[in-house]
């Protein structure tokens, strides 16, 4: 006001009428501005809250399915095992071809139901981790021996790398085997001449990198990204004749997460791709409730 030393009283009088008009429309609009906020923000909580019910809702979906499809699955499984043993009367050679036909799809199939009731079971955050101390060759042993059948008399070997100076770990084996598993059924895969080795080292003085190696395919840079997400699948003449979901490595990175840990590639095309897990060697575990 001061800058304003000629102005008569009335001048003076209008000059903040118009001042204070200004204000109360800048209030006023400011105003409705804030309600449009709160308006979208309350339309943003209920389509949030509509996803939350439709995720939940493809999570029961996918349980319910799987439960359902285990016990047929079962059965044909049972059945064909019979059959193979002959224990109902001798087969033809051509009959033993079409049982392990079924059986061999079954499994198929029943490999599929068991990831995607993993995977509705992590969404649904109803996973459990059950660490226990155990030794790597252990683990090793056992993956050994679950691929023997399947590499025997194949033009692919299969090697495990003698872990040198790692300690026993503390964490779920189930889960570092399962992801284990996939990379190294993966890599058997897409892998037609020369060998899978499967690694482990220390990462650093706490955490241990499990790495599987191998002379496939390889794959693209520019796929790498995608590849651990919900059936990503890449295209291939090998991939078209063996079919599989695109679930596997979206489980490893979720059960990767958690153990505390993470999965990563490098790969190249035409010379073969490395998969890996970085896990903590001792996972933290919610202290126990004493009450
Ligand atoms: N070792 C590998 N070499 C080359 N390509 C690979 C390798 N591992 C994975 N891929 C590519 O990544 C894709 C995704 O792998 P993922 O294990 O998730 O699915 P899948 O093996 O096709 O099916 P599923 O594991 O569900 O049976 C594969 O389809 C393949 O294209
Ligand atoms: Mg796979």
């Amino acid at each position: 006001m001061a800058e304003s030393p000629n102005l008569t009283p009335d001048e003076q009088a209008s000059l903040i009428a118009q001042l204070q008009g200004e204000a109360t429309a800048l209030r006023n609009e400011l105003e409705e501005t804030n309600q449009g906020v709160l308006a979208l923000y309350a339309e943003l909580d209920e389509q949030a809250e509509q996803l939350r019910q439709a995720s939940d809702l493809k999570s029961r979906f996918l349980s319910y399915m799987s439960h359902e499809f285990r016990t047929p699955l079962g059965s044909i499984l049972s059945i064909t095992g019979l059959l193979t043993d002959e224990l109902d009367g001798p087969l033809s050679p051509e009959q033993h071809k079409q049982v392990a036909f079924v059986s061999g799809a079954a499994r198929e199939l029943s490999d599929m139901v068991d990831d995607l009731l993993d995977l509705a079971k992590i969404e649904a955050g109803r996973i459990s981790i059950s660490p226990a101390w155990f030794d790597m060759l252990d683990l090793f042993a056992a993956l050994r021996g679950m691929f023997r059948p399947i590499v025997d008399g194949s033009a692919v070997d299969l090697i495990f790398e003698e872990p040198v100076g790692l300690p026993r770990l503390f964490t779920d084996d189930k889960k570092l085997a399962q992801i284990l598993r996939k990379f190294i059924s993966n890599s058997l895969k897409f892998t037609t001449r020369g060998e899978v080795r499967v690694s482990a080292r220390l990462e650093n003085s706490d955490h241990v990198r499990f790495a599987v190696s191998d002379t496939g395919i390889g794959i693209a840079p520019e796929l790498h990204g995608a590849l651990f997400e919900d059936f990503s699948q890449v295209d291939s003449p090998l991939q078209k004749r063996l079919r599989g979901t695109g679930l596997g490595l979206s489980l490893c990175k979720r059960f990767a997460e958690l153990l505390g840990g993470e999965v990563g590639v490098q790969s190249t095309p035409g010379a073969g791709s490395t998969f890996f897990v970085i896990i903590p060697l001792a996972i933290a575990v919610e202290p126990a409730d004493e009450t």
